[in-house]
């Protein structure tokens, strides 16, 4: 199969020229100007921007959790994912107790076979680090290419690990070049605020960001980021939500350590705000860490622009309000309602927004919905570049595209939309995966299971 992209202007983290380019059998074979090849498919790029695909790695796709199930499944996740330019997810498997890593990432696998339309790799969640889960972190980083590791210091009893968990974790990413992904907020002080609250007869959605202070965001990220000096490491703080946490990320890196974050697009655009609407409106946006005070998010956009956070992905993990009536399991108490938030079609077009205004250049815009994932993960330079060598994934972006952001037209299989209402200028009008187009201005044309796994490079992140 062969595909050339005409007179568009590529992008990357670091160049911008108009040119055209050729993708033989799914990667890219050259490119240049003025190039006359015949190809079975031909897309006329002129006047958009040719960007590498999206690489989103955060994603819950068809994960038990919160009593219920994530709603998007590999296939509709991944469609939606298309639609809005994503062309790469590294989505999180998940340790059962009681078992190895081997069975969750078997699980997943055959979640993901068949159905996925984009490419994709996992992570792995390790819940307990037993002989055998310590051993598997070594046979998946070398063999396997699942190199991350994400563990929680929160949520207790569920997926919360203690100190020694982590730094033994820790330890073994220094022998086998694998990487931590945290989740940091402290567990055991959300766990009494959330108690005492609901002693006090406090059930509302608000209460679950009242109940996590940006200081057990702190603290946590200070510690993991300690834990990782300690092991002699590079660590990952995962959906870094506020400045608290973003200044032990800066203080680690002032001081040469690598320690590195992402921050989520829903910490960007949303606030705590959004948890005083009406009625059960806030349970939209329960999601750990929760939306903060809206100040935080101008620390956030600097820390993207000076590099102290290095990925925006979207902790895309979809409850239903009420079709079926998934976030309605804590009607009554706030603490049942299932965490988290749809986001996995917007992330490209609300982060055109800060190139619009001004708070990023179009390399960043690059770099840190494609380039960097790629270098943090070991996808880089297959993916998350436009170069001979690299898969053809693309995005073909159109900057002067309205787009009315709504569950009325999303394709996320989720009931509403965080940004409903919301107008983007600027979105994908062709996505390629692998020289195919699978969107055209809006409408899909990949098929279930065309997605490939993807095996992970372990080491050092390329991230500066
Ligand atoms: O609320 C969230 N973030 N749900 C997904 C699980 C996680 O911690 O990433
Ligand atoms: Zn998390
Ligand atoms: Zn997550």
């Amino acid at each position: 199969m062969s595909t050339l992209v005409k007179n568009g202007t590529i992008v990357t983290a670091a160049d911008r020229y108009v040119g055209d380019i050729f993708i033989d059998n799914g990667v890219i074979t050259l490119i240049g100007q003025g190039l006359n090849i015949p190809a079975e498919t031909v897309v006329d790029a002129s006047g958009k921007l040719v960007m590498p695909g999206g690489i989103d790695v955060h994603t819950h796709l068809d994960m038990p959790f919160g009593g219920t199930q994530s709603a998007d499944d590999f296939e509709t996740g991944t469609i939606a994912a298309a639609h809005g330019g994503t062309t790469t997810l590294v989505d999180f498997a998940i340790q059962n107790f009681g078992e190895g890593l081997y069975p969750a990432y078997e699980g997943w696998m055959q979640k993901a076979e068949g159905r996925a339309c984009i490419d994709y790799g996992f992570h792995m969640i390790v819940r307990e680090l037993s002989d055998q889960a310590a051993h598997d972190m070594d046979k998946l980083t070398r063999h396997e290419g699942i190199t991350s590791f994400k563990l929680f210091m929160a949520y207790p009893g569920v997926f919360m690990v203690d100190d020694a968990t982590i730094f033994r974790a820790l330890l073994k990413t220094r022998d086998n070049g694998g990487l931590v992904c945290m989740h940091a907020e402290n567990g055991g002080v959300i766990d009494t605020l959330v108690q005492e609250a609901l002693r006090q007869g406090h059930t509302a959605p608000k209460y679950h960001a009242l109940t996590r202070p940006t200081r057990a965001e702190g603290e946590a990220t200070g510690r993991a980021i300690a834990l990782a000096e300690m092991a002699g490491v590079p660590i990952y703080i995962v959906h870094l939500s506020c400045s608290d946490a973003l200044e032990k990320v800066k203080q680690a890196r002032d001081m040469g350590l690598p320690a590195y974050a992402e921050t989520c697009p829903q910490y960007l655009f949303l606030s705590y705000e959004d948890y005083e609407r009406p009625g059960f409106e806030g349970a939209k946006y329960v999601m750990s860490p929760p939306l903060r005070e809206k100040w935080n998010q101008e620390a956030l956009w600097k820390g993207l622009q000076k590099n102290d956070l290095q990925v925006v992905s979207t902790d895309h993990c979809p409850f239903c309000m009420n079709e079926p009536p998934q976030k309605q399991l804590g009607k009554h108490d706030f603490s049942k309602i299932p965490n988290g938030a749809p986001g996995i079609e917007t992330r490209m077009m609300l982060m055109w927004d800060g190139v619009r205004t001004g708070k990023i250049d179009v390399f960043r815009f690059v770099e840190i919905t494609s380039t960097s994932p790629a270098k943090m993960f070991g996808l880089w330079p297959k993916k998350g570049t436009v170069a001979v060598g690299s898969d053809g994934d693309l995005v073909v972006f159109d900057p002067e595209r309205e787009v009315q952001i709504s569950a009325q037209t999303h394709h996320m299989r989720v009931d509403y939309n965080p940004y409903e209402g919301r107008v983007v200028k600027g979105a994908p009008a062709f996505v390629l995966s692998r020289g195919e187009v699978i969107v055209d201005h809006g409408t899909f044309k990949g098929r279930p299971g065309r997605g490939h796994f993807v095996k992970r490079q372990a080491g050092r992140p390329l991230v500066p």
